[in-house]
């Protein structure tokens, strides 16, 4: 198999930038909700941490996996109708919009509070924002509503997805396994 992607299917890199993102968002959306039910406490805040270290890389992988789809071939959807094509075309567009808003809101939540951190111990992330509580309570409202959108979004893909493979049987899953 290809590192690059081809006119048929794609290549190494793509899909496992696709599948590790795929299993580090669903388990920050978990890590997001399960964070929300807890009380103050130390363990929290550790949960917390961790959220941002790992919210943050999947920002640089996001980053990295847009500049690798628009320097590579995107596999034509050519055994689609016009109208397959156009929806999942503009789901994979707000996806990635997703994928942006949600670590950058997140970012902005810390940020508007004046708190940087660090990134498993190699850098400290900066603050973008100024401390602003308005700012702060935005965030906080775009960073959650982004990840109940990343939800849906989520689940209506990834169900499309199966109905190619089993009920059209064609190559649509195949190309990214
Ligand atoms: C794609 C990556 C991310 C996903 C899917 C995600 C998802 C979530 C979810 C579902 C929640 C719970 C809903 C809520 O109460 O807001 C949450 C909370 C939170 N996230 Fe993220 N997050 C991501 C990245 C980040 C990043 C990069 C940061 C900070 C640098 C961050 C900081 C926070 C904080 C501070 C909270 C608690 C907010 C509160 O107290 O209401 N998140 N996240
Ligand atoms: C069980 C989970 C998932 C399944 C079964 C799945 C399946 C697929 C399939 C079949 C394709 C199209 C391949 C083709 O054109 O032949 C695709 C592409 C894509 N998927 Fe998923 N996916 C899943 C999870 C996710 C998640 C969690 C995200 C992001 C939030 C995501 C974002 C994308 C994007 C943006 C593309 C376009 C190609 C790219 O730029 O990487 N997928 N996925």
């Amino acid at each position: 198999m290809n590192f690059k992607n081809t006119v048929d299917r794609f290549g190494v890199i793509a899909i496992c930038l696709h599948w590790l993102m795929a299993v580090l968002l669903i388990g920050l959306v978990i890590l997001g909700l399960y964070m929300k039910t807890l009380n103050a406490s130390m363990f929290k805040l550790n949960l917390v941490y961790w959220h941002k270290e790992f919210g943050f890389l999947a920002l640089l992988l996001v980053a990295l996996r847009l500049l690798w789809r628009l320097t590579n071939i995107d596999p034509p959807l050519k055994f689609l109708s016009r109208f397959q094509q156009i929806s999942a075309k503009s789901m994979h567009f707000i996806l990635y919009i997703l994928m942006f808003s949600i670590p950058i809101s997140g970012w902005m939540i810390t940020s508007t509070a004046n708190l940087s951190f660090s990134f498993f111990g190699l850098f400290t992330v900066p603050v973008i924002t100024p401390a602003d509580p308005t700012l702060h309570k935005l965030a906080k409202v775009i960073h959650e509503w982004c990840a109940y959108g990343l939800i849906g979004a989520f689940s209506l893909h990834a169900l499309a997805a199966l109905q190619h493979h089993f009920i059209y049987k064609d190559p649509i899953l195949r190309r990214i396994l």
